[in-house]
């Protein structure tokens, strides 16, 4: 089993774009990669609805005891996540509990050969943040922010909260969800770079897989040349 590079998508604030952006740029990847999605989100694992996913639970090769857990595979995707996993009263659960239960689904999971295993990350910075970058050790981590005050201020805290466990940022996406119309000219000034700019689009909302009307290329040029660049 190989994986070639782990990314981590991730911000503080909640409701910011992450699954979206996690199973979009999953997508436009796997047309010519082999990709993996672990949904590391204990208090809403989406990507089973982005990916119109019905069984949840998770298929299991009795005889792989390294292993065991078999992803969904959708074309060039296999997802793994959280969601399939656990119980409803998961999203209570005390961080040791959560920390081993994002252990065992990564370690567990028969990912096979992987160009790219994307990681959706929960809101916050708490256990999930430190179980990912210290026993997952991402690549590296894209960041989503809207350009609310209260988003980059969010996202300032993410920024600083990688840093500090060494996990490098590759760069932020910038979403318009509020549908701002300062978007396209609000300079964030900060080290680490824009990689693209999200424009709102009500076609996004409750959109699933193959996303074939959303024409997602053109949208996510700079950040998969930059993800190419560092594979
Ligand atoms: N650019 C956009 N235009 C329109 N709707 C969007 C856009 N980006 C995201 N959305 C919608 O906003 C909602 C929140 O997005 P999403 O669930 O991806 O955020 P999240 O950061 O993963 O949330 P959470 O922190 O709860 O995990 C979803 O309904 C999604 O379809
Ligand atoms: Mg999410």
């Amino acid at each position: 089993m190989t994986i070639k590079k782990t990314i981590a998508i991730a911000s503080a604030k909640g409701g910011v774009g992450k699954s979206t952006v996690c199973s979009f740029l999953a997508t436009v990847l796997s047309k010519d990669s082999k990709v993996g999605i672990l949904d590391a989100d204990i208090y809403g694992p989406n990507q089973d609805i982005l990916f119109d996913i019905n069984d949840k639970n998770i298929e299991v090769d009795k005889k792989n005891t390294d292993r065991p857990y078999i992803p969904k595979k959708v074309d060039n995707i296999s997802l793994s996540s959280l969601g399939f996993l656990l119980d409803k009263n998961a999203a209570i659960w005390r961080g040791p509990m959560l920390s081993s239960a994002i252990n065992q689904i990564y370690e567990k999971t028969n990912w096979d050969e992987l160009d790219f295993l994307l990681i959706d990350m929960p809101p916050g910075t708490g256990d999930a943040y430190l179980t990912v970058c210290q026993k997952i050790v991402p690549d590296f981590v894209i960041l989503v922010s809207t350009i609310s005050k209260l988003s980059i201020a969010d996202l300032r805290r993410s920024e600083h909260v990688f840093t500090s466990l060494n996990t490098k940022v590759l760069g932020i996406i910038l979403n318009n969800i509020h549908q701002s119309d300062d978007f396209q000219s609000f300079n964030l000034e900060t080290e680490n770079t824009v990689l693209d700019r999200l424009e709102y689009d009500k076609k996004f909302i409750d959109s699933t897989y193959p996303f074939d009307d959303l024409k997602l290329d053109p949208l996510f040029l700079n950040t998969i040349r930059t993800i190419k660049e560092h594979a």
